[in-house]
């Protein structure tokens, strides 16, 4: 009851997550169908057919005019807000922006994380931001404003794959947040805006960091083994492990393996990595199947999520903000589709304190 598990809060024709058989659809198509095969744009176009064209190039030429728009921003980015954590003033850039619900106000709301997150860690590492170049895919226009050059071919796709993969994941904590808002009829911005409150907890989006930090911490593939035991032993939990939803693996975490993979495979990723990476994925879900034998904790999205971050380039601190460029999408569409239903999210509580005197 606390978490509202299993409470159906909301019709979607935008994403099913099965649980069960381990599955993710994304409007009437599998994520294997899509990881790697569509781009994020295509995607969006799924998503949003009605408010921004359901034509991938259509939804490429006018989310590059966006990215440029929202750069003009970046000019309010002053020592205030660089002293903020990465998230923080991602979320100080994205409240500039105007709000309501038109089509213009969806797009600047999609295109801003994508814009601001790179633009923001130059800044702090000392460096000028880099505008936008319109031309180009969202995720390789990300990446050349993030590294001030193209990336690969490998390294655009490999961001791409996972802009796709964590596009939409039914009523999640952010997702939800944002339908609520969204009913309000408060308007996109500030749906997407407390979506990422939502986002930014350890518990939903700012898990990768910490999976990060564990794989840092362990160092050696053969340490994987007594580091988790100590860690479970402590009453902690293993950060890119566990899911409300899955009983079985994420399949995000699969599509995410196979980026990474295929981004090995052209030279843009640190193979000892991976192989400490494995390692402690086989350790941890051993020692979670003993330590909890009735509650299956597979890995989630986080875990290879961070690894392919970390290969594309970005600090850890960012990863939350690149969940949100990629989620953004879904927020949007989630918001798009609660306005059209044209009614106020306003369930009920229980009332379990003290009697009225
Ligand atoms: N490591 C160790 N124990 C765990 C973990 C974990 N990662 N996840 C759950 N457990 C244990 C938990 O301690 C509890 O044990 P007990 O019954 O003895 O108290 C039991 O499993 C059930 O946990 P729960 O809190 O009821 O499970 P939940 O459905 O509320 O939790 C979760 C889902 C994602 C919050 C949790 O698995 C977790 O904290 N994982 C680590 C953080 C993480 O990886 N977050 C990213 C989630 S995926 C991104 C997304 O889709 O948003």
């Amino acid at each position: 009851m606390s978490g509202l598990d299993d409470v159906i809060a909301a019709e979607t024709r935008l994403s099913e997550v099965d649980g069960a058989n381990g599955r993710l659809v994304i409007c009437g198509h599998s994520l294997d169908s899509l990881a790697a095969r569509k781009s994020y744009e295509a995607v969006l176009a799924l998503l949003l057919p009605d408010l921004l064209s359901a034509n991938e190039e259509a939804v490429r030429a006018e989310l590059g005019q966006a990215r440029l728009r929202v750069f003009r921003e970046v000019a309010w980015l002053d020592a205030d807000l660089i002293s903020l954590s990465v998230t923080e003033g991602l979320r100080a850039l994205m409240a500039r922006l105007p709000d309501g619900e038109d089509k213009s106000v969806a797009l600047l709301q999609i295109a801003a994380p994508a814009v601001f997150l790179p633009a923001l860690i130059r800044v702090r590492q000392g460096q000028k931001p880099v505008p936008p170049h319109p031309g180009l895919s969202h995720a390789a226009d990300m990446l050349a404003m993030l590294n001030g050059r193209q990336p690969t071919a490998a390294q655009a796709q490999a961001l791409d794959t996972y802009l796709v993969t964590v596009s939409d994941h039914g009523l999640n904590a952010s997702t939800f947040t944002a339908r609520v808002v969204a009913s309000t009829r408060a308007g996109y911005a500030s749906a997407v805006l407390a979506a990422l409150g939502a986002l930014k907890g350890p518990l939903h989006g700012g898990a990768p960091g910490p999976v990060l930090d564990m794989l840092d911490a362990i160092g050696m593939p053969d340490k994987a083994g007594p580091w988790i035991a100590a860690q479970l032993a402590r009453g902690e939990r293993l950060m890119g492990f566990g899911h409300r939803i899955y009983r079985v693996r994420d399949p995000r975490a699969d599509a995410l393996k196979a980026a990474l993979t295929r981004l090995g495979a052209a030279g843009g990723m640190n193979t000892n990595r991976l192989a400490l990476a494995e390692a402690v994925e086989a350790a941890a879900l051993s020692a979670l199947r003993a330590a909890k034998p009735s509650r299956p904790l597979e890995t989630n999205v986080e875990f290879f999520t961070a690894l392919l971050l970390e290969a594309l380039g970005f600090p850890r601190e960012a990863f939350t903000g690149v969940f949100a460029a990629g989620r953004v999408g879904g927020w949007v569409a989630h918001a798009h589709e609660q306005i059209e239903t044209g009614r106020l999210i306003r369930p009920q509580s229980r009332y379990v304190g003290p009697k009225a005197a």
